[in-house]
């Protein structure tokens, strides 16, 4: 089971970037074999249609498509801004929708936030959740918000709150548990197993494009 986990934060001292980086750490002991990226590693501009048409995926974009499809699953730290999904995390979804086979489809995701407010950025997960579904991804049910996360980490690295650090393993137990009975049956399973007959059905009903999505490269 690999994993690609990143913070969807380009800021030095990201608060994402220590949670996720909690979460890699945890998604380890569970068994998987995480790829942990810093999301500077794929800078891309502004998704501009005309570029596409011209140039296709720039390099930062195909990078992340390489890491993206080098994984069953996904492990993403997003930062809620305006009560939404961070900008650069969009762009780069939106990047990425345009290759084919979709690179999301049928890859296993589980959404972090961390924030100085109160909610954790909760509400920005909500949102996230939609444009990586809408690209056929299968985001886990439980999203894990840190609230007050200025204060949440311990010198260590380690959330200073018990039952915070216990719900942050129990739901990547799960996470990786899922992910792991998942992956056979999606394209992201490499090699012949015995759930490849089901994979083609599941594939055509996770669309590699709808009709409200044009047709994409490759
Ligand atoms: C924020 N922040 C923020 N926080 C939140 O909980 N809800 C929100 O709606 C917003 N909106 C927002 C907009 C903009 C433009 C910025 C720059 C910030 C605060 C944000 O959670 C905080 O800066 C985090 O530290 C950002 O994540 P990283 O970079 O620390 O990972």
């Amino acid at each position: 089971m690999k994993l690609l986990a990143f913070a969807a934060s380009l800021r030095s001292g990201s608060l994402n970037q220590k949670l996720v980086a909690l979460a890699a750490g945890l998604a380890r002991e569970e068994g998987a074999q995480v790829d942990l990226a810093d999301f500077r590693e794929f800078a891309m501009p502004i998704y501009d249609g005309d570029e596409d048409a011209a140039n296709g995926l720039p390099p930062g974009a195909l990078d992340l498509k390489r890491r993206v499809e080098a994984a069953d699953g996904l492990l993403i730290a997003a930062p809620e801004y305006n009560y939404s999904v961070s900008g650069a995390l969009k762009n780069a979804i939106d990047w990425l929708s345009r290759a084919r086979p979709m690179p999301w489809r049928g890859r296993s995701v589980y959404l972090l936030s961390a924030s100085p407010s109160p909610m954790g950025g909760i509400r920005g997960l909500w949102q996230t959740r939609i444009p990586l579904e809408g690209c056929g991804a299968l985001v886990f049910p439980d999203m894990f918000a840190l609230p007050h996360a200025k204060e949440a980490f311990g010198e260590d690295g380690q959330l200073r709150d018990p039952g915070q650090r216990e719900r942050l393993r129990r739901e990547l137990a799960g996470f990786v548990r899922l992910a792991e009975a998942v992956a056979p049956l999606c394209a992201t399973a490499r090699g012949p197993g015995p759930a490849a007959p089901l994979r083609p059905q599941l594939m055509t009903a996770l669309e590699s494009e709808t009709e409200l999505q044009p047709p994409g490269h490759g």
